[in-house]
């Protein structure tokens, strides 16, 4: 980086700090000087003889070939990424959805089976519960608060198993969408590495700045960067971030094939929100725990999750692996569903929209949204009851923020 310090490389265990979310992956360009590198539309890159191009496809040179395989764009963003997840590599994809579905295709095969949270973002349980099963790959839904429930889950290809599946992998989501329950990172990795199995975990919620799975044990991150790592909910996309070898399975198999690629359009919007992640997560996590505080001792809520609350019920755990608690909380009112309709029509700051991490606070009815697709039994058993509320803090004021929830709870 010609004029400038590179950053720091981040220990594997502490939070980014804004100068790696400025810094890395950046630098000006080459041909102009350009300290904002130019965006890269091309879908393909010209060749200066045969051999060359021969070369490149032999994979003998790294001249850039066609857009579906590598972008400039979206390789400096995957940089950046990477360095916030302290992982290797990193393959950015489509969606969160492209993400998740890119890493469990690549490391699962017909005869697979897999165990997951059963409380988990709905389309996740659908893609395992409806989606995997008709490629030979099965998912067993466990209590993700209990470590042995995982243990007790997995399959092994011999004659005493029924089931005839051999499990791949161990799912994490913590916390979880949207109840906020958590799983003991440290303790799904030890189990996956005594087993011989992997481990992904989807790291949206927490973010970078709230934990680091890769740090505690974990083979692949997976994200939604259309939530907090972008920030200002205009573009989607996702990533899948870990060791080279891994990322390198990820991004031949999923994306050349399948090709669920991100647009350089949207890798820098994704960049450019990125610079100011670590800032943007101070004052929203800031907001939550002041709104869990409020909500906490307040009359007409029956419950409010959120894992920097000391009412959680693994607010330990919390505390162990987890530098910040994130930016969203749950909550239940005493009035149920009716009341919990109230406060969708009478907020005037917050936003009644799904999605989170935007820079505005967003507030959703899980129930009949996002995890509208889940059989109601298993929505219910993973905890999304009729009555749950959840609010993804933003960065306005966290007073206003608070205040605007709570003159539409009401007395
Ligand atoms: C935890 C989690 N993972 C993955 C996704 C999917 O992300 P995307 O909408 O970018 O596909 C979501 C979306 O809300 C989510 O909440």
């Amino acid at each position: 980086m010609s004029g400038a310090t590179p950053p720091r490389t981040p220990a594997r265990d502490a939070p980014p700090s804004s100068t790696t979310c400025v810094h890395a992956g950046e630098r000006p360009d080459p041909a102009t000087g350009a300290i904002d590198a130019p965006v890269h539309l091309s879908s393909a890159f010209a060749f200066d003889d045969a051999e060359q191009a021969a070369g490149a496809f032999r994979g003998e040179n790294d001249h850039l070939i066609y857009g579906r395989w590598r972008n400039p764009t979206v390789s400096a963003l995957e940089a950046k990424v990477a360095a916030l997840e302290a992982g290797e590599d990193a393959c950015a994809t489509a969606s969160g959805m492209a993400a998740i579905s890119a890493a469990l295709l690549t490391l699962c095969e017909a005869g697979d089976h897999v165990v997951a949270p059963r409380s988990i973002y709905g389309e996740s349980a659908r893609l395992m519960r409806e989606r995997l099963p008709r490629l030979g790959i099965t998912t067993t839904f466990v209590d993700q608060t209990d470590p042995e429930a995982y243990a007790r889950a997995i399959q092994a290809p011999d004659a005493s198993n029924a089931a005839g599946g051999r499990t791949r992998l161990l799912y994490v989501e913590s916390p979880a969408n949207p109840t906020l329950a958590l799983t003991d990172v440290r303790a799904i990795a030890a189990l996956a590495r005594a087993r011989g199995l992997l481990v992904v975990a989807d790291n949206t919620f927490a973010t970078p700045f709230g934990q680091r799975p890769l740090a505690l044990g974990a083979d692949l991150v997976v994200h939604s960067m259309t939530k907090q790592l972008g920030g200002h909910g205009d573009a989607i996309g996702g990533v899948v971030i870990g060791g080279r070898e891994l990322v390198a399975q990820v991004r031949e198999a999923a994306l050349k094939s399948f090709g669920g690629i991100l647009s350089p359009l949207a890798a820098m919007l994704i960049s450019r929100g990125m610079r100011t992640f670590a800032l943007r997560a101070r004052q929203s996590n800031q907001t939550a725990q002041a709104l869990a505080d409020a909500l906490g001792a307040h009359a007409a809520v029956a419950r409010v999750h959120y894992p920097g609350h000391p009412s959680h019920p693994q607010h330990a755990l919390a505390r162990a692996q987890m530098s910040a608690f994130g930016a969203l909380v749950a909550f239940e009112l005493r009035g149920g569903l009716d009341a919990g309709k109230r406060v969708l029509e009478r907020v005037r700051l917050v936003t009644h929209a799904v999605s989170l991490g935007d820079v505005r606070s967003l507030i959703t009815h899980p129930a009949s949204t996002t995890h509208s697709s889940m059989p109601p039994e298993a929505r219910l058993a993973g905890g999304v009851s009729d009555g749950l509320l959840r609010v993804a803090c933003g960065i306005e004021e966290t007073e206003d923020v608070v205040a605007d929830l709570l003159q539409a709870i009401g007395a």
